[in-house]
């Protein structure tokens, strides 16, 4: 099996308004019109539906951040997957590191999410990474291993779920790790798909997420099993996600 299209994605986390967003848009468009790669931006949810309208005819893909396990319901503050799509998401990020820190997202909730947003026809990536103690306490591949078998849903196909690492420590400090670390875990993390989903398991992207800029992209990319990235400071702009986007483009 063919690898699929490469994947450069920005999740802008808890930034963005509407303006600056919709002239994001456009810059993004009239610098990659016709991308190479795969291109996605996981908006703050509320600027999903504008900036849906704004891209027009360009293949830019919009994502959520999270979805609730459910379709509906008495959920304060959440958002089901329908809603997403329903604003003009093709993607969702389910598990990030963050949201696991901050609302205590356990690898069974992730896996109910993605089970939702299959079933609302979303691509569901799906965050895994070691802390710095873990990584120290040489338990990365373990750590890795377990999140991975336990967030991602048996329905996974590689036309519904990527996969991110993301080595906590590396998220917004401006430390990699070195690419024989990364090497290591992408190549870990195909073979143990390929142990559940045999030969498909080929077809999963497998992104590298923490402290990616226009500076290191190429030699992260160059890495075996590196299918894109996720990037969060260096995806707020044009200036700063472009150059990742031409270095994926080149890889
Ligand atoms: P930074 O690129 O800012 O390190 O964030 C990575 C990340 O968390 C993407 O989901």
């Amino acid at each position: 099996m063919t690898r699929p299209r490469k994947l450069a994605a920005g999740n802008w986390k808890m930034n963005g308004t509407a303006k600056a967003a919709l002239a994001e848009v456009a810059a993004l468009s009239a610098a990659h019109p016709d991308p190479k790669v795969d291109l996605l931006i996981c908006p703050p949810a509320t600027l999903i539906a504008q900036m849906n309208w704004a891209k027009k005819t360009h293949p830019l893909a919009l994502g959520g951040q999270d979805c609730h396990a459910k379709t509906h319901g008495a959920h304060t503050g959440d958002i089901a997957a329908a809603m997403l799509a329903d604003a003009g998401a093709t993607y969702v990020i389910l598990g990030h590191s963050e949201r696991r820190a901050d609302h205590h997202e356990t690898d069974a909730d992730v896996r109910a999410k993605a089970i939702a947003a299959e079933a609302a026809g979303l691509i569901s990536v799906i965050c895994i990474g070691e802390t710095l103690t873990e990584r120290e306490a040489g338990t990365t591949l373990t750590v890795v291993g377990t999140q991975l078998d336990r967030s991602v849903p048996d329905i996974a196909t590689p036309e519904n779920c990527v996969i991110a690492y993301e080595p906590v420590w590396a998220i917004g400090t401006g430390k990699v790790p070195t690419t024989a670390q990364i090497a290591e875990v992408h190549g870990f993390i195909r073979e143990r798909l390929t142990a559940r989903f045999g030969a498909a398991a080929e077809g999963f992207r497998i992104l590298y997420g923490g402290s990616v800029k226009g500076t290191n992209a190429a030699e992260i990319f160059a890495v075996d099993d590196v299918d894109g990235a996720l990037v969060g400071g260096a995806s707020l702009t044009t200036a700063d996600f472009s150059p990742i986007i031409t270095a994926l483009e080149n890889a």
